[in-house]
């Protein structure tokens, strides 16, 4: 098991109190993650030592930054074990990741009629792409529904699956309910019908190990802010047969071979995808954050959060007055979302923030969830490998004191 207490020393926002001199207790990492010293240290050396344009140089510093460039990716293939580091691509983060493939994948491939099969546990990234791309063709959306204790409904998904199915965009995490999805039977399922898969790992590859071959995905998105990374980062791996038969995306720099008057050829995988100058800094300092979590070990995180959520229902259902959202916890993720009777919130949200408690509180990008649980909107506890017994002690502590000071 890891040791949360010593991990927390290394990031340094933890250490910070706010308000009036309340220590921060950062429960919010599902929105976004904290850095470690050992990331922070890799952004400023790499911008005071190699920061230079990448792919373009004939220089010393950008054929350094180009060479760790290129090695950012190979961690990231390694990282979640993709055979080739061609099927890295580089995008703005989980959602950049998604609207490349529904652009991209999905208007050379999607024709009037064809069904798009999502489910009710989305983030609105893994939904709005989609509809924009059945508005365009004429396309037909299809919704896997949930089970009332909120695992997905594998048999409604099956039932679902067509021949007119051409792709499923499935998360493998529910941001809000922490539900794990069955991602393994979800693609054979699509697969024997015919339908390609996307999985939304962005809750799943910071907590757990990610294998994308073993997954037998066709395509995987996550962000990088979301582990223990820079902002601004996100990735999209695909198969390699896949991403070759894509048109590019966006236009521009780099991701061309020749262009002349008449037109342009585009560059070999994978920087056909990356037009542009990238997010160069973060880019090279990603492998930072992923030397930090393979050291921890994905293992002993998704086991340290078990842990923490387990804990986290028990406390909760003894305060009594809270409804949590979504199955036990032997079935989810380090995510507690739930309501408290006759308490908005926004309002807990803001009474926990003045004791140094900070959550999330709203529809958390999941509308369509939260319609499906007849609420507007939830407060969400989410946790990483920082998290301590003592931060849910507060939390816990918090509730009691705003349930208090609101009835
Ligand atoms: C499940 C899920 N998918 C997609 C996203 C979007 O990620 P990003 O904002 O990094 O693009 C999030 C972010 O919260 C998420 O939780």
């Amino acid at each position: 098991m890891l040791d949360a207490a010593k991990l927390k020393a290394d990031f340094p926002v933890l250490q910070q109190t706010v308000h009036n001199n309340v220590p921060l207790v950062y429960l919010d990492s599902a929105a976004s993650s904290q850095k470690p010293q050992a990331v922070i240290n890799a952004l400023s050396k790499i911008d005071s030592t190699v920061y230079a344009n990448v792919h373009r140089g004939a220089h010393w510093l950008s054929d350094e930054s180009t060479a760790l460039y290129e090695e950012s990716r190979d961690a990231v293939a390694e990282f979640i074990n993709a055979a080739d580091s061609r099927e890295i691509v580089f995008t703005s983060g989980t959602t950049g990741a998604i609207n490349l493939v529904a652009r991209s994948w999905g208007d050379a491939n999607i024709e009037e009629g064809d069904e798009i099969l999502l489910t009710l546990l989305e983030h609105h990234s893994n939904i709005v792409p989609w509809q924009q791309l059945a508005e365009r063709k004429g396309a037909i959306i299809k919704w896997c529904d949930i089970t009332d204790d909120g695992y997905l409904n594998l048999d409604e998904f099956e039932n679902l699956l067509s021949e007119r199915t051409k792709i499923v965009a499935c998360t493998m995490t529910s941001n809000v309910l922490g539900t794990y999805t069955p991602a393994r039977q979800i693609t054979e399922l699509a697969h024997a019908a015919g339908a390609i898969v996307l999985l939304d790992a962005a809750q799943s590859a910071p907590h757990q190990t990610l294998d994308v071959t073993e997954l037998d995905a066709d395509f995987v998105a996550f962000s990088a802010h979301k582990m223990l990374g820079p902002s601004g980062i996100g990735i999209l791996f695909g198969k390699e047969a896949l991403l070759e038969a894509m048109p590019p995306f966006l236009g521009g720099g780099s991701m061309i071979d020749v262009v002349s008057e008449a037109g342009f050829s585009t560059a070999a995988l994978p920087a056909k995808f990356e037009a542009g100058t990238p997010a160069i800094s973060p880019i090279l300092a990603l492998p930072a954050a992923i030397a930090y979590l393979k050291q921890v070990g994905l293992e002993n995180i998704r086991q340290h959060e078990h842990a923490l959520v387990t804990y986290t229902h028990e406390q909760l259902n003894a305060l009594g007055k809270i409804n949590i959202l979504g199955p036990p916890p032997t079935a989810k993720a380090g995510v507690v979302s739930f309501t408290v009777d006759n308490l908005h919130p926004q309002d807990l949200t803001h009474a926990l923030d003045n004791q140094g408690v900070a959550i999330r509180a709203g529809h958390h990008c999941a509308m369509p969830l939260h319609n499906r649980l007849s609420i507007n909107a939830s407060g969400r506890a989410s946790f990483y490998l920082y998290n301590t017994l003592s931060d849910v002690d507060k939390f816990i502590q918090a509730i009691d004191k705003a349930i208090q000071l609101f009835s």
